[in-house]
């Protein structure tokens, strides 16, 4: 299993050697998705870290830090068996010390659709990604396209502030049936996980619309929309197919940055997912 290191020091020290280190940063409650990531870092760097740090300032108050899922006996396994090294996992404490006071904001590409729905959740994202990179001090980094959003926001970040860092984007792990992995699916039983896939089906239905010729980005959001109003249980929050710039433009580009995004509540719990508008 991997050495568990819960101060800057101790992994100062722990990284002290020779080495590409590889970082992967989590919120813990690993699955085949964070798995993946660490097993691209693992076939790249020499030392790999994992951080699993549920991070108190990238969620608004009436989300699910309270309730947020943990268990690091079993992280411990998941990364140990996907070739981590060092499992980094500090204290709220340490992260954000008394007198703490600085915030790095992402604007632009922080905004809709995502930050629009979640006031400040990237402003977060950024500060604890920019935190972790100066403590890990990491060749590279590994963030999944699961949260494409989030992963443009860690890009931007990382050209402007010249963060000596490459970001790695892994590809979106999904469940046999279609539905992306999350530590959040724990909220769903096995029967509502499976209700769930409808996301990925109104997902598919876009690239298939945009296939078969639409490029109208009002009618291929519309087209999508239908397919999640088939379930009462979905509300959604938005869908939009947006340039590499989180932007939506009135009609689509033939470009592999195009991407669908989408977000919905379903039995009281928050899923998110994308896929590129011209699948592969
Ligand atoms: P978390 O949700 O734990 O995700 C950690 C990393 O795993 C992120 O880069 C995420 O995109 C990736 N990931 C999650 N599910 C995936 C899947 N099904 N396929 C591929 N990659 C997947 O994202 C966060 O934590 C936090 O915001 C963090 C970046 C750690 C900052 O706190």
């Amino acid at each position: 299993a991997p050495r568990v290191l819960t101060t800057t020091e101790e992994v100062r020290e722990a990284l002290a050697g020779p080495g590409r280190v590889g970082l992967v940063p989590t919120m813990g409650y690993l699955h085949e998705g964070h798995a993946a990531l660490i097993r691209q870092a693992r076939a790249e760097c020499e030392v790999v870290v994992v951080s699993v740090f549920v991070n108190p300032r990238q969620f608004g108050v009436n989300e699910d830090l309270g309730r947020y899922p943990r268990d690091l006996d079993r992280d411990l396994a998941v990364a140990g068996a996907a070739g981590a090294d060092l499992l980094f996992h500090p204290e709220v404490a340490t992260m954000y010390p008394d007198g703490y006071a600085t915030t790095v904001t992402v604007s632009g590409v922080s905004g809709p659709p995502e930050g629009h729905a979640r006031p400040g959740h990237f402003d977060g994202v950024s500060t604890v990604v920019l935190k972790l990179l100066n403590i890990v001090q990491p060749e590279r980094a590994y963030f999944g396209e699961k949260d494409w959003q989030q992963l443009a926001v860690v890009r931007r970040m990382v050209r402007d502030l010249n963060v000596p860092v490459r970001v790695v984007g892994v590809p979106t792990v999904r469940a046999a049936s279609g539905l992306a992995l999350s530590s959040r699916n724990s909220y769903l039983t096995p029967e509502q996980q499976e209700r769930a896939v409808i996301l990925s089906r109104a997902l598919w239905a876009v690239q298939e619309a945009a296939a078969a010729g639409e490029r109208d980005t009002a009618r291929l959001v519309q087209t999508g929309l239908e397919v999640l109003a088939r379930d009462p249980e979905v509300r959604p929050d938005y869908l939009t197919v947006v340039d590499s710039d989180m932007r939506e433009r009135e009609r689509v580009e033939n470009d592999p940055m195009t991407r669908v995004l989408v977000a919905a509540r379903m039995f009281g719990v928050r899923l998110i997912d994308n896929v590129p508008l011209w699948a592969e």
